[in-house]
């Protein structure tokens, strides 16, 4: 369910027409509604109501300040990649407790960080960085809290720019070297050992490779079991697919009730890290038809939003569903939508039948919530969109769009230069 909706023939987010946000706001725009982000959230939460769990909302998913403080005041937690998110979820306040570390490329100064705010969990991804944590957390006179992130060797059936729980992908450590990495994990002086992570791939459609993962993730805790290491967190990633098109993915209950089902009476806190299935379906980008361009083999519909806006549909061929924010009987032509880029791998759709919006009219590009803005670029030097968030008849500017001054904010000019001119 999502609060993007006509009301006579134009185009809302919860109570406020589009229309309005993009006089105020401009275009192209990120808008969000909050009502939808807190249904989702809630949604995916309580479907493991029976079970110990924390909901650590995937940070790179949607990085947006104002979201993450939603998510914060619902009691979540955050999957983070890097410094800079773990920056965000503090900041959003996030509290460090709740807040788990993967990424196959911590740097010495990211650990530093994460150790001194003292975050739940570490997911370790190699043997070296299992060392260079135990040797920061000697270092820094503290214990790191950690669970190896382990690569199941499961096929996730999406993508294969974001199946990550294959053999041949760079993340995890494979599960058959995880027991001889578990041993030495506990023989170092700064490592506790908490639990097991994987994280297969993103935009899964079917709960099975889930649950085969999770069977191997199961087998590997009754080995270290056997060998006295005791497992308490076990966390499954993210994943979760949502509608863009016609892909019907398990609601979040029916993949809780699956994972519930397939853990029986193993007692451990399941860490779960959902991002596009709870800000996926929230969020739209709203663009500007500029011009309309007939070729001889094509008709084009150029708009305001480029492939620096939303890198989805260049980077994997992905769908996104494209609505007139003004609803009006009219005729429909089979168009490419493209931006202003100077890349023929910028596009938003492809002989896409569309009804035909004329210049000047609004268009949303729906599903951009997840991997849309945060995934922007300031490529061929265009200022970054602005981020909307929506609480009924209300909206706020929650990131103003980049200036012209921004672009160059950090660069300057050696004065080696200006004595060429001379
Ligand atoms: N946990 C880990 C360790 C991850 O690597 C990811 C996503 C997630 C959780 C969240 O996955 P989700 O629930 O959102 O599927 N840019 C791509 C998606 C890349 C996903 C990367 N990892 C896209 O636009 O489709």
């Amino acid at each position: 369910m999502h609060h993007f909706h006509y009301r006579n023939d134009e185009l809302y987010c919860e109570d406020v027409p589009l229309r309005t946000i993009a006089r105020d706001a401009g275009t192209p725009c990120y808008v969000y509604s909050s009502a939808t982000l807190q249904h989702h959230f809630r949604v995916f939460d309580s479907a493991f109501e029976g079970m110990p769990h924390i909901t650590c909302y995937s940070v790179k998913a949607n990085s947006n300040l104002a979201i993450l403080a939603i998510f914060a005041a619902l009691g979540g937690g955050a999957d983070i990649v890097s410094g800079g998110e773990l920056f965000r979820a503090l900041r959003a306040g996030i509290p460090a407790d709740r807040i788990v570390y993967s990424g196959v490329g911590k740097s010495r100064d990211e650990i530093d960080y994460a150790l001194r705010e003292n975050i739940m969990m570490f997911n370790i991804e190699s043997i070296q960085e299992l060392d260079a944590i135990n040797d920061r957390a000697a270092a820094l006179n503290t214990r790191a809290r950690i669970a190896l992130r382990v690569n199941p060797d499961v096929d996730p059936k999406t993508h294969p720019y974001i199946s990550t729980g294959l053999k041949k992908n760079k993340f995890g450590i494979d599960i058959e070297e995880a027991l001889k990495t578990y041993a030495r994990a506990r023989e170092m002086s700064h490592i506790e050992i908490l639990g097991i992570d994987c994280h297969i791939g993103s935009q899964l459609t079917d709960t099975a490779p889930f649950i085969e993962a999770l069977k191997r993730l199961k087998l590997l805790a009754g080995r270290l079991k056997e060998s006295g290491i005791s497992i308490r967190y076990l966390d499954l990633g993210g994943g979760l697919g949502i509608p863009y098109h016609d892909e019907l993915p398990p609601p979040p209950r029916e993949y809780a009730d699956a994972v519930t089902r397939e853990l029986g009476d193993m007692s451990c806190t399941l860490i779960l890290e959902p991002g596009r299935v709870i800000v996926g379906n929230a969020g739209l980008l709203l663009t500007q038809v500029l011009y309309e361009k007939k070729t001889p083999s094509k008709q084009f519909m150029i708009v305001d939003a480029g492939m620096n806006d939303l890198i989805r549909p260049s980077f994997y061929g992905a769908y996104h569903h494209i609505q007139p924010v003004v609803h009006k009987d009219r005729e429909s032509l089979v168009v490419d939508v493209v931006g202003p880029i100077c890349e023929s791998s910028d596009f938003i759709a492809k002989d896409r039948e569309l009804p035909v919006m004329k210049p000047g009219e609004l268009m949303a590009v729906m599903s951009a919530g997840a991997y849309g803005f945060c995934m922007a670029s300031n490529y061929n030097s265009r200022p970054r969109a602005a981020e909307v968030l929506v609480k009924e008849n209300q909206f706020f500017v929650t990131r103003k769009r980049e200036s012209r001054e921004d672009l160059v904010l950090n660069e300057s000019v050696p004065g080696f230069i200006g004595e060429m001119a001379r």
